[in-house]
């Protein structure tokens, strides 16, 4: 038998239950959960099911890390470490939040070289996602000279991650974030131009140019006073829609300046894909940094937990130890 969060249909509340390893679906890899973690997208189908649910009964999480237990694939032995991430993880497939899981091996990579697998989920979803940010800024063609890059929902998993791989590349950075009470933890981790998510909110179509690239997590009318602001030539990837769904701007940002938006899915990606962010995510980020922006919970604290980050009353990654010691 083993924990999960599950739940059983369309208008029942989630529950930690106890299910047997038959009642898994029989994909090709058996894996033991050591980690998962609490994002934005867990939080809506914990809270309302829909959207993020496609079918019923489910159980939640959109990533986590364990050991393969057994296998089928010869990708993933017995004892390897891996990560799970995407693929309609916990919204088509049952998902992070449970002691076990069956997936597909071609759904898996291991733990790059240089994390554990608590680092791993330290970063999760939402690391693997400022990876794939921060590599599409730079495929671009931005570099520490180009000039600042903005990020927004600075105190978030995707923003706070962003932040901290983009100074380890020598970037600097403008942090957009909406309460004064995390300026200190953006301070710590190394920024030191904060500005609050109203002034982008209430930028003009066409504004002063500030900087030359941004991340943006929030949507709506952030997203638009970043594209008024980007200096010409700029890039601002688009990731999130913690604001709102829509983007309220003017062609002037794109035919006076000639900046570009990026959309950016993390969850189809290939595995050289995927093993490339989470390298970077490895040889630029240290237990320190991701303590930082972390802290660790147990599973039974789930439901509280989803609530608090759903009002915005979290800063930082919520990770989420699925085993006792
Ligand atoms: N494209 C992808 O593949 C992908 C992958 C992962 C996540 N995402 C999306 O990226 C966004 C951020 O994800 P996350 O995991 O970083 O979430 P998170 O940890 O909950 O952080 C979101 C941050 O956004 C800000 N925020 C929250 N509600 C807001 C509101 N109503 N108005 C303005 N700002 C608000 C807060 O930061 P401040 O208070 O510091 O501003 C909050 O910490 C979500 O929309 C998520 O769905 C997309």
């Amino acid at each position: 038998m083993f924990k999960a969060l599950l739940i059983s249909g369309e208008n029942e509340d989630p529950q930690i239950t106890e299910l047997s390893e038959e009642q898994l679906p029989k994909s090709n890899v058996l894996v033991k959960i050591e980690y998962s973690t609490l994002n934005y997208k867990d939080c809506l189908a914990i809270l309302h099911g829909k959207p993020v649910i496609r079918n019923y009964p489910m159980i939640t999480g959109i990533d986590f890390c364990g050991t393969v237990v057994r296998s089928s694939s010869v990708d993933f032995e017995p004892g390897t470490e891996v990560i799970m991430t995407g693929f309609g993880m916990g919204e088509k497939f049952w998902g992070g939040h449970a002691e076990l899981a069956s997936v597909d091996a071609s759904f898996l990579v291991t733990v790059p070289t240089g994390f554990s697998m608590k680092n791993t989920m330290q970063c999760g979803t939402a690391g693997l996602t400022a990876s794939f940010a921060v590599l599409k800024l730079m495929d671009f063609g931005l570099e520490p000279k180009s000039g600042k890059i903005i990020v927004t929902g600075s105190s978030g998993g995707v923003g706070a991650i962003s932040i901290l791989l983009l100074k380890k590349l020598g970037f600097d950075v403008v942090a957009a974030t909406t309460k004064k009470e995390n300026f200190k933890f953006l301070q710590n981790l190394g920024v030191r131009d904060i500005i609050e998510t109203s002034v982008l909110n209430s930028s003009k179509l066409l504004d002063k140019q500030q900087w030359i690239g941004g991340i943006d997590t929030l949507g709506s009318k952030a997203l638009a006073g970043i594209c008024a602001c980007t200096s010409a030539g700029g890039a601002v990837v688009a990731c999130g829609n913690a604001q709102g769904m829509d983007f309220p701007t003017s062609v002037a940002p794109f035919i006076l300046r000639g900046i570009t938006v990026f959309g950016l899915d993390s969850v189809y990606r290939t595995v050289t894909e995927r093993e490339k962010a989470w390298a970077l995510l490895a040889d630029c980020l240290s237990d320190y940094d991701l303590n930082m922006i972390s802290s660790e919970h147990q599973f039974k604290d789930i439901l509280n937990l989803a609530k608090q980050l759903f009002e915005n009353k979290v800063t930082g990654r919520l990770i989420l130890k699925m085993r006792e010691d």
